[in-house]
């Protein structure tokens, strides 16, 4: 059987219409999916050996945040490797990469299965699969019309590709997002706030502005940093990274700026700072609010002038970098407060980005964790990692407080808890599986009575460790929030936990 002709025109016309692509493939999936009769479909795209799901229809939604890669996806490669449609046969042994993610079906051993390459010229660019239960669903579709519905998709493919190539280069107005190239930092998301911090961070990249990027703990900050420098004309040089919490008062100076021999004790030899290593490139100062104003007197230098002395010298060498800072903290709070410049802060801030927290995020949780369970199944060597409906409920309505980083733990945490409990390497995760609820506040045992008597010394430093534990769990291991919580300086804490024999 071959389409009618109304039919191949409204799958045309299907692919003319729509705002944006995302719009414009998915009415072409959908449409797929009707004239087909298929259970499943998908539009992916190609890239470094990956594919990328960009529209999907009949299948749950955190597919659209995995990432399958050819040598976790043996269908996946056979695509690939194909140039042409390839037919599955329904007892396939291969794996699909839909098994248990096709809402109602639990398990896809039989069923019809189709792929279809899709190329610009000689060159992958993307796929299309449709999946049935019915192991005869495709059989009346011939390779011909098939082909025909694969060429319509290519061209449609590969015009939006190019499309979004030139608006990079600036030769067409309002940059969109749609792909990323995967061999640059993956930000998942499609949240409205995602795509406008996408948007944003393509404007910023290409400018040479600093960047004060700000967001709660976990939210993907120096994520968004990397995303920076890697969109930036400094892209072939160096991303430096600095804590600025990490960073004892005392060797602060000369880890920014380095020093010269003999310039305090210890200095014995030459060593270049951080800006000289960043030079061309870009530096990222982490956590720039734990800078002390001293530093942050000399970093305004920096940054009006160009130049730096090293520490015990007095010339001043050249440097050319891009600074992007990022924070946890109200800045502008700090400075209402005299703890930061506000000259400083009016440098940097000249293009702030805000990352929003996971709790506004809406359904990127689901992406996320799709991204994760994908991750965790590659890396764990599993046949398949899915939620179930309940597991993505519980996840959409918990908080975050720690954004993704928390969620990224408890994806893995989750995995590994129900493969404990699972006969085989097939996991689905269920609510029983996390441990969300609210972090408990900071618990102070009462010291009894009865308790034995142990040196006051001891008994004090266990008390120490007890509430350094507890804040570090509570700030998932954010060392400059713990400090806060804790009210004090976070290079003390650093020192304080060494002692206590709780850090290298
Ligand atoms: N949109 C995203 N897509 C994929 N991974 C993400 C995303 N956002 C964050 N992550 C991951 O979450 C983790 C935390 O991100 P990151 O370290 O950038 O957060 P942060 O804001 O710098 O946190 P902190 O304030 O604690 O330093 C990292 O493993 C990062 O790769
Ligand atoms: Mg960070």
């Amino acid at each position: 059987m071959s389409f009618s002709v109304n039919v191949l025109a409204k799958i045309a016309l299907e692919l003319q219409s729509g705002i944006g692509h995302q719009d414009r493939f998915q009415r072409l999936i959908t449409t797929l999916r009707q004239v087909l009769g298929c259970d499943a479909s998908a539009l992916l795209r190609y890239e470094a050996r990956q594919f990328i799901p960009l529209a999907i229809d009949g299948l749950a939604q955190d597919v659209l945040g995995r990432r399958f890669t050819l040598e976790g996806h043996p269908r996946l490669e056979a695509i690939a490797r194909a140039g042409d449609v390839v037919r599955f046969p329904a007892d396939s042994d291969l794996p699909d990469p839909y098994d248990g993610l096709i809402p109602g079906q639990e398990d896809l051993h039989v069923h019809a299965c189709v792929g279809l390459p899709l190329f610009a010229g000689q060159t992958l660019i993307g796929a299309l699969t449709l999946d049935g239960m019915d192991p005869h669903q495709f059989d009346a579709f011939s390779d011909e019309s098939l082909r025909l519905i694969a060429a319509l998709a290519a061209g449609a493919l590969d015009n939006a590709l190019l499309i979004e190539k030139l608006e990079r280069q600036n030769l067409l107005p309002g940059p969109s997002t749609t792909f990323e190239p995967v061999t640059r930092t993956q930000m998942i998301g499609l949240s409205p706030g995602m795509v406008q911090l996408k948007k944003e961070i393509e404007i910023v990249a290409a400018s040479d502005l600093n960047v004060l990027i700000d967001g709660e703990t976990g939210t993907g900050k120096e994520l968004v940093a990397k995303a920076i420098h890697e969109g930036s004309p400094r892209a072939a040089n160096p991303l430096v990274y600095l804590n600025c919490a990490a960073l004892p008062e005392s060797v602060a100076e000369s880890e920014l700026f380095g020093h010269v021999k003999g310039a305090f004790t210890g200095a014995i030899s030459h060593r270049s700072g951080k800006f000289e290593a960043a030079d061309n490139g870009t530096l990222l100062l982490d956590e720039i609010g734990e800078l002390s104003l001293a530093l942050q007197a000399k970093l305004l230098r920096v940054l009006q002038y160009g130049d730096i002395q090293r520490v015990g010298d007095d010339r001043s060498i050249r440097v050319d970098v891009r600074v992007l800072a990022a924070t946890n903290r109200d800045l502008r709070e700090e400075v209402i407060a005299g703890r930061f410049r506000a000259d400083l802060f009016h440098r940097l801030s000249v293009f702030p980005l805000h990352v929003p927290p996971l709790r506004e995020r809406g359904d990127d949780v689901i992406l996320l964790a799709g991204y994760y369970c994908e991750q965790c199944r590659l890396r764990l060597g599993l046949s398949r990692v899915v939620l179930n409906a309940a597991a993505r409920a519980r996840l959409l309505s918990y908080a975050w407080p720690g954004n993704v980083r928390e969620l990224e733990h408890a994806i893995y945490r989750a995995v590994v808890l129900a493969h404990a409990a699972a006969a085989g390497d097939d996991v689905v995760l269920e609510p029983q599986h996390f441990n969300l609820e609210a972090a408990p506040a900071p618990h102070v045992e009462p010291v009894l009575p009865t308790a034995p008597l142990q040196p006051l010394r001891d008994a004090t430093e266990a008390f120490q460790r007890r509430q350094i534990a507890a804040a570090l769990d509570q700030h998932q291991h954010n060392w400059a929030a713990s400090a806060r919580a804790l009210g004090m300086d976070v290079a003390n804490l650093h020192r304080l936990a060494k002692r206590l024999g709780m850090k290298a």
